[in-house]
Parts: C-alpha cells; sequence; structure tokens
C-alpha cells in the first residue's frame, strides 16, 4: 500500500495536532540534538534555543510535556570529526538522535509526536542534502541513503520522519522501504514546497550544516516560483504517500500556504523558520511585545490555511499560555 490514511489517526496525540482546531494544539517545538553529557549550548541569533546533549534534551522536552507541549521536532547535530562524504553517521542507531527518539518513546509512549529530520546536510563533509557526483548532487543516488536514515529513525520510534531535502522521488521510495520493513503506522511529513530561503541562517549554523561550496538552489525552489510548482510539488508528495505537506518558509509565503491548503486534501503544515525567528527576536526583547507579535503571526498561519505550525516560538506561547 501506498497510502495509508490511519497514520494521522493512529494516536491521540497526533489526532489533537492534526485535527483540533485553536493554535494551541497545532504547534510543534524544533530542538537541536549533540553528542556528550550535559551540553547546552546557547545559538547564536536564536535566544531561548539550545543545542543539547540526549540527557539535557530528555529534561528540555520533560518540562515541555508538563505545560503541554507534546509534538517535538528533532534535527541530529554531527560532529565535524564524524562527517563523510555519504553522511554515513545520519542513519547511526548510536548517533544522538536516535537514540533521542528511542528514549522519549519508551518514557512517553503515544503521548508524545516525535517528527525527525531527514536529510543529508548535517552529516555531509561537505554540508551538501546530497550525494555528490562530478560536483553535482546526484538525486538518484542520495535516495538511498534518504530511506537508510528514514528506516533508522522509523526504528527508533519516530512518529513522522521529516524529509527536508527535496529530493525528486524519495516520499515514494522512504513509503516503499516503510511498507517492506513493517513500519506501517510510522508517517512521513513533507517539506513538498521548500524554497532556497535566505531565512535558513541561524539554523545553519546550529545544525553546522552550511555548504562548503556553493547553495542550494539546485533543489530548493526559486524564491520567484508561484503557485504552479508549489501546488505541482505539493500534488506529488500527496500521491507518493505523504501524511504531511510542509511549506517553509512560512511568512513569506503565505499566499502559497493558502493555495496549497486548496489543492491537497491531507493536512498542511508551515515552518515559521529560524530567519523568521530571529527577526522576531531582535525586534521584540519585551515578553508583552513578543507575545503580540507572535499572535499576529501564528494568526496569519491559521488563515492561510495551515493546521500545524512549527516554530521556535512555540514553547514560549504554550508555557506563558499566548492562544488560550
Ligand atoms: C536541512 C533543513 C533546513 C531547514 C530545515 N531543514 C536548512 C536548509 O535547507 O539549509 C530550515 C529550518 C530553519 O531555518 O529553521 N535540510
Ligand atoms: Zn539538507
Amino acid at each position: 500500500m501506498r497510502k495509508r490514511p490511519r497514520i494521522n489517526r493512529w494516536t491521540q496525540s497526533r489526532r489533537d495536532l492534526i485535527f483540533s482546531s485553536g493554535i494551541k494544539s497545532s504547534l510543534v517545538q524544533p530542538h537541536f540534538v549533540v553528542s556528550g553529557k550535559g551540553i547546552d549550548e546557547e545559538i547564536e541569533s536564536m535566544p531561548g534555543v539550545n543545542r543539547q546533549s540526549v540527557d539535557v534534551l530528555i529534561e528540555t522536552i520533560g518540562k515541555d510535556m508538563e505545560n503541554g507541549m507534546s509534538s517535538h521536532m528533532l534535527f541530529g547535530v554531527v560532529d565535524s570529526h564524524e562527517k563523510d562524504p555519504m553522511a554515513t553517521k545520519a542513519s547511526d542507531m548510536e548517533m544522538p538522535l536516535q537514540r533521542a527518539v528511542l528514549q522519549l518513546k519508551e518514557k512517553y509512549g503515544d503521548k508524545i509526536v516525535l517528527m525527525t529530520d531527514v536529510c543529508l546536510c548535517t552529516a555531509t563533509d561537505h554540508g551538501h542534502c546530497g550525494i555528490l557526483h562530478d560536483h553535482e548532487i546526484d538525486n538518484d543516488l542520495t535516495i538511498p541513503e534518504l530511506v537508510r536514515i528514514s528506516l533508522s529513525h522509523a526504528e527508533a520510534g519516530a512518529d513522522y520522519i521529516s524529509a527536508s531535502d527535496m529530493m525528486d522521488g524519495r516520499v515514494k521510495a522512504i513509503r516503499k522501504a516503510f511498507e517492506n520493513e513493517g513500519y506501517t503506522n510510522t508517517g512521513i511529513l513533507s517539506y513538498s514546497v521548500k524554497y532556497a530561503s535566505s531565512f535558513y541562517g541561524p539554523f545553519r549554523h546550529a545544525a553546522s550544516s552550511s555548504p562548503t561550496h556553493g547553495d542550494r538552489k539546485s533543489h530548493q525552489m526559486d524564491i520567484r516560483s508561484g503557485y504552479p510548482e508549489a501546488t505541482f510539488e505539493a500534488m506529488m508528495d500527496q500521491k507518493e504517500g505523504a501524511d504531511i505537506i510542509m511549506v517553509n518558509p512560512a511568512m513569506t509565503y503565505l499566499d502559497v500556504v493558502r493555495k496549497v491548503a486548496d489543492s491537497v486534501s491531507k493536512p498542511v503544515a508551515v515552518y515559521n523558520v529560524s530567519g523568521e525567528y530571529s527577526m522576531v527576536m531582535s525586534a521584540a526583547k519585551e515578553p508583552s511585545k513578543r507575545k503580540a507579535m507572535v499572535q499576529e503571526i501564528f494568526y496569519s498561519f491559521a488563515r492561510a490555511g495551515a493546521d500545524i505550525i512549527v516554530s521556535y516560538h512555540a514553547r514560549e506561547a504554550i508555557s506563558e499560555k499566548w492562544f488560550e
């Protein structure tokens, strides 16, 4: 089977995230997981978001869970000496990301929704999202690696793998592999409409995933591209078996979010990316000012048709009850 609509209904927490009305339940908090112990490093230009080792992350998410923040997106950060051209470490079950998922699922089971980032750029020494062949990102050589990474996340117990790579045909390949290996309730969130944006800077610093040369324009969408390509990408991923369709960045593409939401039947997510977060954080140092801005921003996402909002503001919005 290529499509399993039951995946989005599988647990109460998945249903609450996707189907309940209201902003609060639609929020997802991103995290950066690093190796080591007791690590809790601040990230330049992302106040309030830290790079954390598994032990600290478990504590952080523990507090979030107590506050009613139950959906989390995890990004694994790979040490530079462990990177290689094939992103070998990204599919290693001993890496912090996989270990964090295992431990969190053991602790919270179906009460937590865990999404795990699948791409090569955090684990390749050249920082590109794919395998290089003759200095170019080779789509079809990259797919098996993405599949391997996805399977390791599924094995660890992720609710959804989030494919952020923008290679053609990867949703189909991942879905097929999940079917073959018996992961019939693991979902795929696809970054279907991902622009080659200038708003990813702080993230690349946090995830140490900047390309050493060149850019991401041969796979991420051109910032000038409009609705035909966006809806094409979204519908293609839906057809290939994606369970959630995502647009990112969010604030500069609200028109695209609306068009995509009108075109697909699957739930739509937006990613309020790192540069968007930094802008607000530097403009609004006072919580009350921040509250007003974040409310206005999140309501615009909802109005544009987003069912799910991934945002670094999620934690503060929930703990400070900005949407109650
Ligand atoms: C990695 C990835 C990126 C983001 C999500 N996954 C950065 C990139 O494509 O360079 C952006 C997230 C953010 O800026 O917060 N493929
Ligand atoms: Zn990438």
